[in-house]
């Protein structure tokens, strides 16, 4: 699958690692292509690590992933370039600065509002409930560690699934896009509980009966 990822910083260049691994195609869409840049990006992400500038990288994609920090969220869907019918995978989390709370929330969400800046795209939120740790390995002594998205197109679902079972995730559904009024606190919960308890290794699993 070809995926081009916005943001590469801490979580988009370890989602990138984990797909160019399990043999997709992934572009990083990049505000400074220098070689610096590029030697740091190939640092994080792995040696096969292109970058692009953003729209480049949104170009060929079929799956265009929003990995920057919430403030710039917007800047990065409008520098993305036409996203019309492409599935848009969105990790942000609208934080306040201090991480104590949600900028917003319960009665919306940042999902919703990045659905409402890409109007045409197919959005999923996912993998904004557990730390870039996680994501590199969702594998605990338990089982697989679960990662919870929402949407309202179900292709667009499917295949935000497939991607998170490809990197060991156990991918559930929770709903349409509007669940990322739960999801988003949930991402609140996740880093109260990792700072207050001294470790980010740990993450959220369904038990069912
Ligand atoms: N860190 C986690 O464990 C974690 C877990 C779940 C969800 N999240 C959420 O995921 C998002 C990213 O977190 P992070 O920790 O990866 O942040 P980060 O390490 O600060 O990386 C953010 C990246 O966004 C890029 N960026 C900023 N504005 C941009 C724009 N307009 N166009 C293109 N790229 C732009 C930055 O580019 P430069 O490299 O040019 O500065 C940087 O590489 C946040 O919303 C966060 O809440 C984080």
């Amino acid at each position: 699958m070809r995926i081009g990822i916005i943001g590469a910083g801490n979580v988009g260049t370890t989602l990138g690692r984990g797909w160019l691994g399990r043999g997709h195609e992934v572009v990083f869409g990049l505000r400074d292509l220098g070689a610096e840049r590029l030697a740091k990006l190939r640092a994080a992400a792995g040696e096969g690590a292109r970058g692009a500038d953003p729209a480049g990288a949104a170009a060929g994609a079929e799956v265009v992933v929003v990995a920057t920090p919430w403030g710039a969220a917007r800047a990065a869907i409008d520098g993305a370039g036409d996203l019309a019918g492409k599935v848009l995978l969105d990790c942000t989390n609208p934080l306040r600065g201090d991480l104590g709370g949600l900028e917003l929330g319960l009665a919306t969400s940042g999902g919703e509002q990045l659905a409402g800046w890409a109007p045409e795209a197919r959005v999923v939120k996912i993998f904004n409930t557990t730390g870039v740790e996680t994501m590199a390995d969702p594998r605990y002594p338990d089982g697989a560690a679960a990662m919870f998205y929402c949407g309202d197109d179900a292709d667009a679902k499917r295949t935000a699934a497939s991607l998170a079972a490809d990197l060991g995730f156990e991918p559930i559904d929770a709903g349409p896009l509007s669940r990322a009024r739960l999801l988003e606190p949930l991402a609140l919960l996740w880093i109260r509980l990792a700072i207050e308890g001294g470790s980010r290794g740990l993450a959220f699993r369904l038990m069912r009966r």
